[in-house]
This record gives C-alpha cells, structure tokens and sequence, in this order.
C-alpha cells in the first residue's frame, strides 16, 4: 500500500475528533506562499528592519509610499494556479508588525497608506473565486509594537539599556493584541483553511536577551480560540506546542517526517531566491528543474512543498517569478497526476530517482536520464503497463536474467526481482520525465 500522509498522524495533542481534515491538504501537494508587505519597498530582505537596526520611526515612512496599483489577487489566484497550486498562504502581518487587513487593533496598517484597501479582503475574495484554499501566515513577532519586549531578534537590540527600555514594555499588553488581530483575522473573512505562525525561539540569544516561546504568546489559549473559530483549519508548528503540521524551512528532509515515531503532516516552505520578501537585487534563484525536483522530492517523503514569491510594491509579481512559475507550471501541467492525491511508495528507489504512488500507480521521476535503460529492483512481474507520462508512449519492459552471462551487445540481469525499463535516447523535453506505471493487483 502506498502510504500517502492522509494515513499520517496529525500532531496534536487533543483527541482523534478534534483532529482536523487534513485530505484537502494531502491532496493538493502543493501551495503558494506570499510574503508581502512594507519591506517590499526598500525590496532587500523581508528582515530589513532588523538588519538595518532601523527605527519604528523611520521604518513607518514606508507607510506613505505604499500603493501597490497592480494589485490583482485574481491574477495572483490564477498564476497559482496554473503553477499547480492548490492553496495560498499570504503573510496578513509579518516580524515588522504591518497589518495588511483593515484591523481595529492598530492604525500600523494598509488602511494608512495611500492605498487605503483591506488586502486581505480582496484577496480572501480572489482566491474563493479560484477554487483555492485560504492560508494566513501571521507572525507572532512584532517589531513595530511598543509593548513587544526587546529581544535578540528586534531591530533595537544593540542599542543599549535594554533591561531599562523592556521595564517599559509590557508582554502582557502584547499578547492580548496578538489574540485579538488573530481574532479579527480568524472571525472577519469567512472560512480560514490554514494557519501559519510564524516563529518561536525561547532560549537564549547570542546577547544573552531571552527570546520568546509558548508562554510569551499564550499558545495554548491562542490555538484554543484559533480552534474555536475555525473548526477544521490546520495549524503550523511554530506556536512551540504541536500542531498539525511540520514546516521545514529552505532545507528538503531525507525520509518521511516523523514525531515520537509517527509520521506526521509535513510541508516545507522554500523561497526562488533565498528570500522571502521581494529583494531586488538577489539573484540567488533557483532553477526551475530544481523546483520541480524539490517538489517531487517531498512528495516522494510524503510532504507539501509551500513555494514562495515575493510580489513588488507595484503589486506584482517580478518577471523572473513569473517565468519560473510559467516554467514550473508547464511541467506541473503534464505530470501533474505523478504529484496529486500521491506520497511516498511501497518500494525502495533506485539511485536519481524519485517514487511517488497513488494507488495502483506508480511513478518513477527521472532526475538523471540514463542511457538505454533504467532498472528498477523489486518491480519484476509486478507491472501491467507502463509510459512516459509527457506524451503516453509505451515503454517495453524486460527481465533480464542474471544467471545467463554477459555477451558482447546483450546484459546480463543485476537481480532476479529486477525490472528493466527500455528508454528512449533523448530525454523528453520536461524539467523532469516520469514514467507512469501501472501495477498489477
Ligand atoms: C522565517 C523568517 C521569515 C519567513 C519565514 C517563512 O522564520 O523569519 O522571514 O517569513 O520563516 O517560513
């Protein structure tokens, strides 16, 4: 049996009823996650705030300029899309405490800017339109707030009697504030599918300031009301208690995730360039082959991939995200059915291949195209049919016998189980080809 991560546990402390559905998730494999806000304006690094030490003050001039006239969430939705994506995750407020919703709790928000418009509204709006599923990244840090105690992490850490400033700050204050946005988040824009929170550090920092944990936040209250007022969504695991998925970050794991053991929800958050927040001037990008191998990858581990873009202060997406998506997307558009509804497969992979399974299908991803022929250990008189999956084309497939030697044109066998596949010289023009597979009973 292919053991897709529906069958996996969801990591949660409250019991099986409690555990939300968690198939939609599973299923699609794959989302969008969008990093936007004031940072998009000085464009290098959504953490400008604290690598430049700036000031509230200063920061806040971002404030002013900020309208983003190419705003169009519907195009955002169908770009998803058509990239194979099934839900989005947009950053409602990130580390710099900028509300991108017309929240009653501040007026450190869109709604002060020139474009004066509910982000999150219209984009709520936009992606209901598009069939997709509604995630809200929300961070639990906030530089921008005058209550949020200075930590290591803070744009003011360096700046010296910090014992003094913090006796001013009051956590309390802040926690209330957080569960209330979340609230208004959570009660304002009908059904909420996921939410990623985003991060918890409670040790100590290299200055020896306390970062902050599930006590700062009140995490237990706060998943509780999360709970209450969306029955059903999931929740990342950055809230330093369990929650209903893992987020690996900017690194792909090896195997299937597990906690104490059980296999858990997993998705892995990856960035086109190594940042989040649109950066102008980083051109670390990865390929699209290499996305594409990302996805399979945690596919075949039975994880998520959460792929990022940065949009401009325009509203946009930049020409080389939208290309890398296009390309990403024409790959998703032939092999799509070797990634939804699949995980990780019942038989080992051999050497630059990835297996993923639905069912009775089996797809062999070819992340290094051989010459003549791909062996596949195990597979021997198990498998009814086979072809590449860019064009249905029949593959002919052989037992070659070990014990018979090797003559000068003809191989022998490597293993009795092993099935070999015949391939084509040329690669088929994809990122990565796959052969689709069907088994027999
Ligand atoms: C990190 C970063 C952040 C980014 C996030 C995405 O924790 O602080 O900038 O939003 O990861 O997972």
């Amino acid at each position: 049996m292919s053991q897709t991560a529906t069958s996996a546990r969801v990591v949660s402390e409250k019991g099986p009823s409690k555990v939300p559905d968690s198939q939609w998730f599973t299923e699609g494999r794959l989302g969008m996650f969008v990093h936007w806000g004031l940072y998009a304006l000085p464009a290098r690094h959504e953490w400008v705030m604290t690598r430049e030490k700036r000031q509230v003050e200063d920061y806040e001039k971002y404030l002013n300029y900020f309208n983003p006239d190419l705003y169009d969430p519907r195009e955002w939705a169908r770009t998803a899309k058509a990239a194979g994506m099934k839900y989005v995750v947009l950053t409602t407020k990130h580390h710099d405490g900028f509300a991108l919703w017309d929240t009653k709790m501040s007026n450190y928000s869109v709604m002060r800017t020139p474009y004066g418009k509910d982000l999150v509204a219209m984009y709520v709006e936009a992606l209901q339109a598009e069939g997709l599923r509604v995630g809200f990244y929300h961070s639990l840090i906030d530089w921008h707030h005058p209550e949020f105690p200075i930590d290591w992490h803070h744009p003011e850490s360096e700046r010296g009697n910090i014992v003094g400033r913090n006796g001013k700050r009051d956590m309390a204050k802040y926690r209330e504030y957080l569960h209330a946005q979340v609230t208004e988040l959570l009660t304002n824009y009908g059904k909420v599918d996921y939410l990623f929170f985003d991060f918890s550090y409670p040790w100590k920092g290299p200055n020896g300031l306390r970062g902050k944990g599930r006590k700062d936040w009140g995490s237990e209250e706060l998943l509780t009301t999360v709970r209450r007022l969306q029955p059903g969504i999931l929740v990342n695991d950055r809230l330093d208690i369990p929650g209903d998925v893992v987020t690996p970050e900017q690194y792909q794991p090896t195997k299937p995730m597990e906690v104490d053991g059980q296999p858990v929800l997993w998705e892995a958050c990856q960035t086109l360039n190594g940042s989040w927040g649109y950066d102008r001037d980083n051109h670390d990008y990865k390929s699209a082959d290499l996305l594409v191998r990302m996805l399979v990858d945690g596919v075949a581990n039975n994880g998520n991939l959460l792929l990022n873009v940065g949009p401009t202060g325009r509203g946009n997406f930049d020409p080389i995200a939208t290309r890398l998506l296009g390309e990403f997307g024409a790959w998703f558009k032939l092999h799509g059915r070797s990634i939804v509804g699949c995980g990780h497969a019942q038989f080992p992979a051999p050497r630059d291949v990835r297996y993923t399974q639905r069912g009775k299908c089996l797809y062999v991803h070819i992340f290094a195209w051989p010459f003549g022929y791909l062996h596949l250990p195990g597979l021997a008189g198990k498998v009814e049919y086979a072809q590449l999956l860019n064009d249905a084309s029949e593959l002919h497939l052989r037992q070659l016998d070990p014990d018979v030697p090797a003559l000068t044109t003809d191989m022998k066998g490597d293993s009795r189980d092993t099935l070999t596949v015949k391939l084509p010289i040329r690669k088929p023009e994809v990122a990565v080809p796959v052969i689709e597979i069907f088994l027999k009973e």
